[in-house]
């Protein structure tokens, strides 16, 4: 892409950014743009994959399961529908949608990560597929119902990924995101970066006695750290053509956008 426009300027990318709609600038530490990203962000996932389910457990202090389902009725997910679970990692969002729909035959589960993957099936009778959410080998319209959780940082770029998931979705198909969002306020900001960046992923080398597992945690906070605001996700979403877009938070840190598909 080529210069900025004034208009992704406003809505809060900075110029480097706005080249391309990222969740994040490049993490040099780890890699020199954003093209290095997938490979470094699925080594990552890869390694860590057999501890991933038992800290964000208790990092979250066992709210994970019951608000992963709460959030998904709230949204109106209901038995029958189609869902595609993008970046569905070890398969916790899948995990409680398949409780609301009564099995998981009519789920199907997303992620580039071998690792993450052979986990999730183990647990659920869901159709996998190795994929990104940039670009997904499923056809216009399949699906009811689209969720991520936690993973919007990871992907290479907001707008392939929305307009992606615009084309996935039926008419009148919901989407629904959910991220962990720095707060903006001093004490709030401190407490966040303390935890996530200090005491989360201390614990979790010492509980799990991994380095992988601590490298995944410290590029968690890495990139909460580093992302765009959420008026730049719900810019984005609105951009790909997406409607009804909002973003409800809990908690001052947890983020859930949603959209729908308006049709063509
Ligand atoms: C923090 S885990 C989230 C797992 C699960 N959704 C949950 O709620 O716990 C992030 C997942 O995003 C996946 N991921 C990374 N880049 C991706 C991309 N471009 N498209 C889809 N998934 C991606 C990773 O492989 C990993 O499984």
């Amino acid at each position: 892409m080529d210069d900025p426009s004034p208009f992704r300027l406003a809505i809060g990318f900075t110029r480097a950014q706005s080249r391309r709609m990222v969740p994040h600038p490049p993490l040099t530490r780890h890699y020199s743009s954003t093209e290095g990203k997938p490979a470094f962000v699925n080594g990552l996932f890869d390694a860590a994959a057999t501890h991933y389910d038992a800290v964000v457990d208790w990092g979250f202090l066992r709210s994970g399961s019951p608000y992963r389902r709460w959030t998904l009725r709230q949204n109106g997910l209901k038995p029958g529908d189609r869902l595609l679970d993008v970046a569905c990692g070890t398969g916790l969002v899948a995990a409680e949608a398949a409780k609301i729909l009564g099995g998981a035959k009519t789920i199907t589960c997303l992620d580039p990560s071998e690792g993450m993957l052979s986990v999730a099936r183990t647990k659920l009778d869901a159709t996998f597929v190795v994929g990104r959410a940039e670009k997904m080998p499923f056809a216009d319209h399949a699906f009811d119902f689209l969720t991520m959780g936690y993973a919007l940082r990871h992907v290479t770029s907001l707008e392939e990924t929305f307009r992606e998931y615009r084309r996935v979705l039926r008419p009148g198909g919901k989407l629904l995101i959910l991220e962990v969002t720095k707060p903006s306020g001093p004490v709030g900001g401190f407490l966040f970066k303390l935890y996530f960046r200090r005491i989360y992923p201390f614990l979790t080398q010492l509980f799990t006695r991994s380095r992988a597992a601590r490298d995944m945690m410290e590029y968690y906070w890495e990139t909460m750290d580093a992302c765009v605001p959420p008026e730049s996700v719900l810019a984005a979403l609105r951009a790909a053509g997406l409607a009804q877009v909002g973003r409800a938070k809990l908690l001052g840190l947890f983020s859930e956008y949603v959209a729908t598909n308006p049709g063509d």
